[in-house]
């Protein structure tokens, strides 16, 4: 069995420890397996750049960041575009897995990565895929692998600031990853004690968050640490249309925010970006146990030739799901989901409109 693993979109913690899994358990389930590595994900599908890998190249890699193959971003909307030979994404895929001689592909991405997978799912290419991203917002699985590492990364920030901001009596404003989901800014600003969180799935008001500072201020606690995702949107903002605020793109979320709160606070007011930092570095132990989990379904799935369907946890048990009913779906953190209700319990205000 000749199998191609690719790793595709976004990096995170715990793709190492995935790719690991998998091989360790494709080589202990399945006689003669052969594991090609494919370079940069999609990219090396479309130009046949793969090579051949070895049992030891998956040793010593549970703790290692980023990929060892490599990734890139390969939009899904661009697979059907075609070339100056008159050739799609889709089509230079389907012609090199089969003249690669590829029985199966295990890929491991996030959704946008698993929209393609489905794709060529559905054009006949035999997929294993594996959820990875640090935003958790793949459908189907209650977790992904990434996400716990990028959390820990992320509330460090948040309890290193926390001291400074205390020093100073200074408003700080952490903005997190997270474009269209905000469970990373959730689960971070829970963690790292944040008074107020904004995720995109709850549009703010300025005017909340400022009332929050103002009454910590004059509780004598003259300093508030504000959790903002990237892609937290003011009542306003979210009420024009997704080409209106494409066509008048606004500050980073946390500038946005901080030039609206600067001239009405009497306070300093500063912005802290980790970017990718979150997504470097170790995974977690917890990651990591995560990873072996799903690699090594992965592996039983391939031998047991499961193909179309996702690896993917859920209450407490790993499974494996279709794809179709995975991809294009987005996973949000519901409203009135118990996490956002307990944390408004503990006093946390998430900026909603009085
Ligand atoms: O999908 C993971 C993620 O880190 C998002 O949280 C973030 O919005 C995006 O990727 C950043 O993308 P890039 O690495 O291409 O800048």
């Amino acid at each position: 069995m000749k199998i191609g693993l690719l790793t595709s979109g976004g990096d995170c913690q715990g793709l190492n420890a995935t790719l690991r899994a998998v091989a360790k358990t494709a080589y202990n389930l399945i006689p003669g397996v052969e594991l090609y590595g494919i370079q940069d994900g999609y990219k090396g599908l479309i130009e046949g750049s793969w090579r051949k890998m070895e049992p030891y190249e998956f040793s010593g890699i549970i703790r290692r960041g980023g990929t060892i193959l490599g990734s890139s971003r390969q939009p899904f909307k661009a697979m059907r575009v075609t070339n100056e030979n008159n050739e799609d994404k889709l089509s230079l895929m389907l012609k090199n897995y089969k003249s690669g001689g590829f029985d199966a592909l295990v890929i491991l991405g996030g959704n946008g990565t698993h929209k393609s997978a489905h794709l060529l799912s559905q054009n006949g290419v035999n997929v294993v895929t594996l959820p990875k991203t640090i935003d958790n917002d793949i459908f189907g699985t209650d977790l992904t692998f990434g996400f716990d590492s990028a959390v820990e990364k992320a509330a460090s920030v948040i309890d290193a600031i926390h001291t400074t901001a205390a020093a100073h009596g200074r408003v700080f404003i952490i903005e997190i990853m997270g474009n269209k989901a905000g469970w990373l800014t959730l689960h971070a600003g829970i963690a790292g004690g944040a008074d107020v969180i904004l995720i995109p799935e709850i549009p703010y008001s300025a005017d909340s968050v400022l009332a929050v500072i103002n009454k910590r201020n004059t509780q004598g606690r003259t300093f508030s640490i504000i959790a903002v995702a990237e892609g937290a949107l003011t009542v306003e903002d979210a009420a024009r249309s997704k080409k209106e605020r494409k066509n008048s793109p606004r500050l980073p979320a946390g500038e946005h925010l901080a030039s609206i709160l600067n001239g009405r606070l009497d306070q300093d007011v500063r912005v802290v970006a980790p970017g990718h930092f979150q997504r470097g570095g170790e995974p977690t132990p917890t990651d990591r146990v995560l990873c072996c989990r799903l690699g090594a379904k992965a592996g039983e799935m391939l031998r047991d030739r499961k193909f179309g369907r996702m690896a993917a946890l859920r209450g407490g048990s790993v499974i494996d799901v279709p794809l179709d009913e995975v991809a294009g779906k987005q996973k949000p953190v519901p409203r009135g989901c118990e996490m956002v209700l307990g944390a408004k319990l503990l006093g946390v205000s998430f900026g909603e409109p009085v």
